[in-house]
């Protein structure tokens, strides 16, 4: 079951956390297949919320990665590492990282490298700014992020795509749902294109999902499925927007 449903924890938690969010995300679950979710907390609490979470095949993966494997590189965390410690998936190229740690889509290329030779399915976000959005060039800005990310990648195994608008993250807006599904099927229309060879598995969004516009979202036929922050952090929401997305999608 791909990774639909993904939980950025960003810069919060703490082992309490992690119990407290766990006890309030299994009383509200109601789907059976834990395998679509995905968690990615701090790389600190990985080892931690694992064993919180015990059995269940909820993906737990990193929020970011190194560019290289080893190396004196302090304060960096590889790929091989967060394998190490049970990751599937890793958020790579998030805009927070970008912005506030200039990683350029060079970099970002070679974390997938990385992330692709060590089986962790990369999360590539991309997305546009608020005046690259109010001057319509969206679909251009998205088109030029993808290529120079994959263009020196010879293949990828598996690739997820996060759709997020750097205006909509943390911010209560979004673009409406159809624009979103429009700029998916772009997304999906130029990785098919250009890059045959890489396994493009969905195209999530994020930015400013919450319970009350989730289903709007989910209703959308190219929108496969959400990357959520804020709300991520209520174990509560969180399961009910996932229910929201079985009930949809996967009970049909
Ligand atoms: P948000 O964050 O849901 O709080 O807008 C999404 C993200 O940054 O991945």
């Amino acid at each position: 079951m791909p990774i639909c449903i993904v939980a950025n924890w960003k810069l919060n938690g703490s082992r309490a956390f992690n119990t407290q969010w766990a006890l309030e995300f299994f009383k509200n679950f109601n789907g059976h297949n834990f395998s679509s979710l995905g968690i990615a907390p701090a790389s600190l609490y990985i080892d931690h919320l694992k064993s919180v979470i015990g059995d269940y095949d909820i993906k737990i993966g990193s929020q970011n990665i190194d560019l290289e494997q080893t190396g004196a590189r302090t304060g960096e965390i590889s790929a091989s590492m967060i394998k190490d410690l049970g990751c599937e998936f890793s958020i790579i190229g998030h805009s927070e990282r970008r912005i506030l740690f200039h990683e350029t889509n060079q970099m970002i290329c070679q974390k997938l490298i990385q992330a692709n030779n060590n089986f962790v399915i990369p999360i590539l976000c991309i997305g546009e700014s608020a005046e690259e959005n109010q001057s319509n060039t969206t679909f251009k800005v998205l088109e030029q992020q993808i290529i120079e990310a994959l263009e020196n990648v010879d293949e990828l195994s598996s690739l997820i795509i996060a759709y997020e608008p750097v205006w909509a993250i943390g911010s209560g807006k979004t673009p409406n749902p159809e624009e979103i599904d429009s700029v998916h099927e772009m997304i999906k229309d130029v990785v098919q294109s250009r890059f045959p060879k890489i396994g493009l598995e969905s195209v999530l969004y994020g930015g400013s999902v919450n319970l009350k516009n989730a289903y709007s979202l989910f209703e959308q036929k190219n929108i496969d499925g959400a990357l959520i922050g804020g709300a991520s952090l209520d174990g509560r929401e969180f399961a009910l927007i996932a229910n929201l997305f079985n009930e949809l999608r996967i009970q049909q």
